[in-house]
């Protein structure tokens, strides 16, 4: 990523990692890449906000170059002890070891864990303020968006709000504003960024933009730390935010499955047909082959989920049962549930599903349709009117 003035002497320092294709270990699939974002302030006071992932520390140091030797920074604000933010950290502060660094106390016990530093830290707390010159930043803690370290920074001169991982999107691209890129792959990936990152913590959302509305800051760009930078109407992912927050969702419903020699997929394909039939938008997943990060996003505005797996050895499948284990800590709220699936002998996956739904939180809206072996014509007409029968409670406002 070139060094680009986003806002009189406000740089973005920060790269671009265009090959990336896993997130946070293997949890989240980036299939449009990322970007690592830090902005750099020349005031009376050089601060910079954030680094980048390590293994991109000598380009941040070289972006950072065109713009002031780094020597010359007095301060480095680490809103996020995440590596991704800070890895870059150590090779920075060899470059100004007497550069100061503000964030939280989370942050400051975060940073010492990862680095092991002797690094001048100053805690910081909400309402706090730096003078910088010109500037000022003023610090807002945001605990579990989504580390407890978590801070947004913001400057009031400039009505900029840097807020580190929160309306990010993992999107590789050599623009730098929302409004310069194709608007459905924005969307797309702010979507899945949410609902793979952030869905667990709707209620800590609301609560911080209900917090910012009262502050009733004016906002003219919002710089998350991944992705592009809302410049023309910022408070439209703020918006989109508080929609997933709230659980909007849409008649829609998400089917998801696993099959060992074809019966639950059977079963899957007649139960889509029956949810069609009632006119609700519908997506189907078979799970083994389908990108986790994508049925998630898919997930996010779908007002029902219907799981289905075969029987094995008295459990669902094991692809299926991770993909479960995945979501199961998100505690969709506001959304209804089912299960269903084919055995030999003796069942356990429907029951297996619905316990981890019941666990969920997710309201199951059906009792589990099961069928023994393959299923026949009046098999799939139970599997085409379960469907219906889902479709309908939807329908019928759940
Ligand atoms: Fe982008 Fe929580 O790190």
């Amino acid at each position: 990523m070139s060094v680009l003035k986003i806002l009189p002497d406000i740089y973005s320092v920060g790269v671009v990692d265009w090959n990336v294709r896993n997130f946070h270990g293997h949890t989240y699939t980036t299939k449009r890449g990322t970007t690592y974002n830090a902005y750099l302030i020349i005031d009376e006071k050089i601060t910079l906000v954030d680094t980048v992932y390590g293994a991109f520390s000598s380009e941040l140091i070289e972006n950072i170059q065109q713009v002031v030797p780094v020597n010359k920074i007095d301060y480095v604000i680490a809103n996020h002890v995440e590596t991704d933010h800070s890895g870059a950290l150590p090779e920075v502060m060899k470059l100004c070891p007497k550069a100061k660094i503000l964030g939280t106390e989370k942050c400051k016990e975060g940073l010492y864990r990862y680095y092991y530093g002797d690094w001048d830290f100053q805690v910081v707390k909400t309402g706090d303020k730096l003078k910088l010159g010109k500037r000022t930043l003023t610090f807002l803690e945001a605990p579990m968006i989504h580390w407890p370290d978590s801070m947004f920074t913001y400057c009031p001169e400039e009505e900029l709000l840097m807020p580190n991982d929160a309306f990010g999107q993992h999107l590789a691209t050599k623009e730098r504003f929302a409004d310069e890129v194709d608007q459905c792959a924005l969307w797309d990936e702010a979507a899945k960024y949410y609902g793979n990152i952030l869905w667990p913590l709707g209620a800590v959302i609301l609560k911080k933009i209900e917090e910012v509305k009262k502050l009733n800051i004016p906002l003219k760009i919002i710089a998350p730390s991944h992705g592009v930078i809302w410049r023309k109407d910022p408070l439209q992912i703020v918006n989109r935010y508080t929609s997933w927050a709230q659980n909007e969702t849409l008649p829609k419903v998400v089917v998801a499955y696993e099959s060992m020699w074809g019966a639950t997929e059977k079963m899957a394909r007649k139960i889509v047909a029956g949810v069609e039939e009632e006119g609700l938008s519908i997506k189907l997943f078979e799970i083994t082959g389908s990108d986790r990060t994508e049925v998630v996003k898919e997930m996010l505005d779908a007002r029902g989920f219907i799981f289905g797996s075969s029987t094995h050895d008295n459990n669902m499948l094991p692809n299926l049962a991770g993909f479960l284990d995945f979501i199961r800590g998100f505690k969709p709220r506001n959304r209804v549930s089912a299960a269903f699936g084919s055995y030999g002998w003796a069942g356990g996956a429907v029951r297996q599903i619905e316990n981890i739904l019941k666990e969920a939180g997710i309201e199951l809206a059906a009792t589990g349709l099961e069928v023994k072996y393959m299923p026949d014509k009046n098999d799939l007409e139970a599997c085409f009117k379960f469907g219906r029968n889902f479709a309908a409670v939807i329908k019928g406002g759940k």
